[in-house]
């Protein structure tokens, strides 16, 4: 009896393992596409032109999986339609637009003559920023790995070489996967509104586990409360910068936010406890993003 009961708690264990090892691999089976899904799903937010998911493993999974690429398939096609629609819009305005320039060259009254083909000159102008946006949009940038930190210096430098006053607070090097000319252009827009609305930048990169923060502070007026977040909408101004001469057509902020929540991250404007504007584009930071996808 004593071996009986033996062999039975053997048995037992041996049934034990085996019960055991099969639960493991089927939970690993099914966990693994899993993890690949939430890696697919965050890496959407940051990219609707990721290549899609493969579509394997079991019969649940393979659906979820080719679910997913559908939803992101279509994403994509809105995304690209409303560029699209963008940018035939804004090319199609410009034909009506020098029509009515010629029509005024016939106007008798000179003063209502200029005013009108300043008012015309603004719109080509706003029309030619859209078209450059929505064309530069299409154009799907590849991610690629760059070190933000020397691409922020970069930026700082070069406008400092035209005159600005621009003073940038230096970083460890950064490395991080992104579309580089358009992080390019949000930091520039940043920098040059300090400079153009605020008369000097401060710059500085901080980075927090798993976000990265592009700071740019200057000591000017700031904007009103009740606007800071109607400045990123496009064409919007501050009253007073409306008028011509701090130039600029009010596309600025709206790339910035534009491109920010490409990436999966946002783009705000605070003002300063005592004087100035402080804007803060955040950028995701995962293990993904620092060493190229390997999804
Ligand atoms: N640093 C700043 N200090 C004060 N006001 C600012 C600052 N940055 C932006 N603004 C206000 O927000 C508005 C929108 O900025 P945005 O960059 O979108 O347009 P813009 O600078 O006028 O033109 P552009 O299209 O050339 O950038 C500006 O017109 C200005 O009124
Ligand atoms: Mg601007």
């Amino acid at each position: 009896p004593a071996s009986l009961s033996m062999d039975i708690v053997v048995s037992t264990l041996i049934m034990f393992v085996a019960v055991l090892v099969a639960a493991i691999w089927a939970a690993r089976r099914l966990a693994r596409p899993l993890r690949h899904m939430a890696l697919a799903a965050d890496r959407l937010g940051r990219d609707v032109t990721a290549p899609p998911l493969p579509e394997e493993g079991p019969e649940e999974v393979r659906r979820a999986a080719e679910a997913f690429n559908r939803m992101q398939s279509r994403l994509r096609r809105l995304v690209e339609d409303r560029m699209q629609m963008l940018a035939a819009i804004s090319h199609d305005l410009r034909t009506p637009i020098t029509l009515l320039r010629l029509r005024a060259e016939f106007m008798q009254d000179k003063t209502e003559q200029a005013k009108t083909l300043q008012t015309l000159d603004e719109m080509a102008e706003m029309v030619n920023s859209l078209l450059a946006f929505a064309r530069e949009e299409a154009a799907e940038e590849e991610m690629r790995v760059v070190d933000l930190a020397a691409l922020v210096e970069t930026v700082c430098v070069d406008l400092a070489d035209t005159g600005a006053k621009v003073t940038c607070r230096l970083a460890e090097p950064l490395p991080m996967s992104c579309r580089v000319s358009a992080v390019r252009r949000a930091v520039t827009n940043l920098v040059s509104n300090a400079v153009r609305h605020g008369g000097e930048a401060s710059v500085a990169v901080e980075t927090t586990p798993g976000q990265v923060r592009i700071i740019v502070e200057d000591e000017g007026p700031g904007i009103p409360e009740g606007e800071l977040e109607q400045v990123f909408r496009p064409f919007y101004r501050v009253e007073r910068s409306r008028n011509r001469d701090t130039g600029g057509v009010g596309l600025g902020l709206a790339v910035v936010r534009s491109v920010a929540r490409q990436h999966g991250g946002d783009a705000f404007v605070k003002n300063r406890p005592d004087r100035g504007l402080r804007a803060i584009m955040a950028l995701p930071l995962t293990p993904a993003s620092a060493a190229g996808d390997t999804l």
